[in-house]
């Protein structure tokens, strides 16, 4: 067997209706240690980091128009989880054989710098057991 793809759980999404209720059951319920909020104007999202000792929990909250996380939460008025990110060690070629497998890369397929500045992919939720999953060039 050759080595995985796919690394450490770099972050878990969850969309969020309200930042501040969610940040203080991370903070307060929770005991996690819980960033301020970070607006992502290239995103279109508002961001609060939780860091835990084997991963990140993301909070988003839509910021601005056209939002990529807008229509989420309008249908998942609660929040919910949005998607999962796993690192790789080479974007391009983990891209070149997911597509081999038969897995859809979403947008133009080309990376995109994500809110941690490292080139991103997300892939599409049918081909992953129901979730979207983002692949991170750690
Ligand atoms: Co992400």
């Amino acid at each position: 067997m050759g080595k995985p793809m796919i690394g450490r759980l770099n972050h878990v999404a969850i969309v969020v209706p309200d930042l501040k209720a969610a940040s203080r059951i991370y903070r307060d319920v929770l005991g996690a240690r819980v960033s301020a909020p970070v607006d992502m104007p290239a995103h279109g999202v508002t961001t609060v980091f939780v860091e835990l000792p084997n991963t990140k929990i993301e909070l988003l909250h839509p910021l601005g128009e056209n939002s990529p996380v807008a229509k989420f939460l309008a249908s998942n008025p609660a929040g919910g989880m949005h998607h999962v990110c796993f690192e790789v060690d080479d974007i391009l070629a983990a891209r070149d054989k997911l597509k081999a497998d038969g897995a859809r890369v979403l947008g133009d397929g080309e990376p995109k710098i994500g809110a941690h500045d490292k080139p991103v992919l997300f892939l599409h939720p049918k081909d992953f057991c129901g979730t979207l999953v983002e692949i991170e060039q750690a």
